[in-house]
């Protein structure tokens, strides 16, 4: 029997777990999602003793110990974060190292969600797991930050970097983009950030594979949907498989002008042999389940 804790239960790749586990339960395989208001990560005084309640008390439920974590809270607000230094870091570092401890005391195979935004620099081949980190900015620090906190307190742990992540759930590109549609004839959208955008969908997938099915020794992966893109020509493509008019007009990350800086290439070299499917048919049944939301 496993039974799979999920931090940032609220969250895409929260949600898109929970919609799995929903649609395409495992037998064996039970599920626990956490959101703010179970476990607030900014209170990091009271954070240990709250997750050592949690962990010691779960042997005598029904469902039985936790086996697994899968940590995919974050403060996730890439811009946001430069103006908030102290929490960016208390909730994607501290939080995380104390995490990893509890995993590390309890046997518990801990899941951390990275990012491309760990890496920055000229480049134009696919970001290897072996390849230097180089973070720019607050959140990619404090993502960074997490990582180390992790491989240093949980031996048994999975880092997953990954990039670009949309989903049918919570806020992201693809629902801001078909919103912006909705008000405008033309957006304009960076063209000169290359990366690959990633359905969350498909990370719950590959995430489920790798803690059920792969055995893969610990450490460090990268997994994205296969190919990449412009933020431009995702947009592109998102118009164009909604079949709407609405036309992109290319401008530069200078011109943006967002608070944050972001890497000019971040594709990843995916470590995970499975479920790399093509980044657009990926988008598509991302679409497709936003279409029934309507
Ligand atoms: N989104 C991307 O493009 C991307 C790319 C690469 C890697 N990642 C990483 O992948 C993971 C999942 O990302 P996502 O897109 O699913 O993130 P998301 O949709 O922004 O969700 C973040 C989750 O973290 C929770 N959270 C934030 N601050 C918290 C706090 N103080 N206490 C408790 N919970 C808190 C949020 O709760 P509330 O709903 O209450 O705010 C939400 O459930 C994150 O680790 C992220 O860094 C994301």
């Amino acid at each position: 029997m496993s039974r799979v804790l999920v931090t940032g239960g609220s969250g895409q790749l929260g949600q898109s777990l929970a919609f799995l586990s929903q649609t395409h339960p495992q037998p064996g395989v039970s599920w626990t999602f956490l959101d703010r208001k179970d476990l607030d990560l900014s209170l990091t005084a009271s954070l240990a003793s709250q997750l050592e309640g949690l962990l010691s008390q779960a042997p005598q439920s029904p469902l039985g110990a936790y086996t697994h974590l899968i940590h995919a809270a974050a403060f996730t607000g890439v811009d946001a974060a430069e103006t908030q230094e102290n929490l960016a870091f208390t909730v994607n570092e501290k939080a995380t190292e104390l995490i990893a401890k509890a995993c590390a005391a309890h046997g518990i195979c801990l899941v951390y969600l990275s990012t491309d935004f760990v890496f920055s620099g000229p480049r134009n081949t696919p970001w290897r797991l072996s390849d230097p980190i180089a973070p720019q900015g607050v959140y990619a620090r404090s993502k960074a930050a997490g990582e180390a906190a992790v491989a240093a307190h949980c031996p048994t742990h999975y880092t997953v970097r990954t990039s670009w992540l949309y989903s049918p759930f919570g806020h992201n590109f693809v629902k801001t983009m078909l919103r912006l549609a909705k008000a405008h004839a033309e957006v304009k959208v960076v063209s000169d950030q290359i990366g690959s955008p990633t359905s969350a969908l498909d990370l719950a997938v590959a995430l489920r594979t790798l803690l059920f099915q792969a055995q893969l020794p610990f450490g460090r992966h990268h997994f994205s949907n296969r190919g990449a893109t412009s933020w431009a020509g995702f947009a592109r493509e998102i118009f164009n498989q909604q079949r709407l008019k609405t036309q992109v007009q290319e401008i530069d990350t200078a011109s943006f002008g967002a608070p944050a800086p972001r890497p000019t290439y971040s594709v990843l070299e995916n470590s995970l042999p499975f479920h790399q499917r093509d980044w657009k048919a990926a988008l598509s049944e991302v679409l497709e389940h936003i279409n029934k939301q309507k």
